[in-house]
């Protein structure tokens, strides 16, 4: 490790979720100091009182907001928490983006004109949303409705981002006032990510393809408010058009190896019960 990083406190938000428990775990193993954040530990983006205490005395800081990282929330939190931060020489932040989000730009702009000695990682979507989060339940049902058609996405593992932004904060100034643009491997299509997961052992699945339509009823069916609905749908749309279907090398050029593919994911997820009923 860099001298300058030995003795570094890196405050985590998310710390329970899926990049920041893999940020939290990247980071000690670096030998860093982790102050794990998240409502659990009295830390909350809806309270700036909670803030302060949370950021003091910490070197730097991973953001990785709850809501989408483009949503109105995060742009405002995200901003006025940076410029917290570097008003209490927390200098060192990295916010977690979304690669080929317009919406996120708004969020992006307050985090580069707060101050800090910022960097951004765009990353395509998440392995780990087979496995975690809201479309782990269909699955285990055998069913994956989702808007994306056709389309191709580069699937990355949430563990390679921990390591592309334990890299970061422990980089000096090499990756300061960078966008950082970070995929997996391989393209696939959700049909084929699904076929990957039943091949490893998630049983028998089909995707069902829908229309943005059609899955923003379902969305508000589920009781989500219609204009959370409606943003997620306008996302799920701008992401899934078909501008992210191509590759980027940022995993190799940041951390020298090759991302980890989708099929060793679904194999370490499907051993982990991770779909099972
Ligand atoms: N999913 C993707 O493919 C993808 C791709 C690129 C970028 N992103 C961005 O990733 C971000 C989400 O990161 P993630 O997926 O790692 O998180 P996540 O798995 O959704 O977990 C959310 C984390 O935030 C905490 N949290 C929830 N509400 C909170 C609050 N009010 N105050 C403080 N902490 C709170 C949760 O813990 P507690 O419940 O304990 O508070 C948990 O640790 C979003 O901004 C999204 O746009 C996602």
């Amino acid at each position: 490790m860099a001298e300058n990083t030995r003795d570094m406190t890196v405050l985590v938000t998310g710390a329970t979720g899926r990049t920041g428990s893999r940020v939290a775990a990247a980071a000690r193993a670096a030998g860093l100091r982790v102050r794990a954040a998240s409502r659990a530990t009295g830390f909350d983006w809806e309270d700036a009182s909670t803030w302060t205490g949370a950021l003091r005395g910490a070197d730097a800081a991973y953001l990785a907001h709850p809501t989408d990282v483009g949503s109105p929330d995060a742009t405002k939190a995200v901003g006025a928490l940076a410029r917290e931060a570097v008003g209490l020489g927390v200098r060192r932040l990295v916010l977690l983006s979304a690669r080929g989000e317009d919406q996120a730009r708004p969020t992006e702009e307050a985090f580069r004109t707060s101050g800090a000695d910022w960097t951004i990682v765009r990353a395509s979507w998440f392995s780990q949303n087979f496995s975690e989060g809201p479309l782990v339940e269909g699955l285990r049902r055998g069913e994956l409705v989702f808007p994306a058609g056709e389309v191709r996405e580069p699937f990355i593992d949430a563990r390679d981002i921990a390591d592309v932004v334990v890299a970061v904060l422990t980089g000096g100034d090499r990756y300061t006032g960078r966008e950082l643009e970070i995929t997996g491997p391989r393209l696939l299509t959700f049909r084929e990510a699904v076929a990957e997961i039943a091949r490893a052992g998630g049983g028998e699945l089909v995707y069902t393809p829908v229309t943005a339509r059609e899955y923003g009823d379902a969305l508000t069916g589920f009781g989500v408010p219609a204009a959370e609905a409606g943003f997620l749908v306008g996302v799920f749309g701008t992401l899934l058009d078909g501008r992210n279907s191509r590759l980027s090398d940022g995993v190799r050029e940041i951390l020298g190896r090759a991302p980890r593919d989708f099929a060793e994911f679904a194999r370490e997820a499907a051993a982990d019960g991770a779909w099972k009923a």
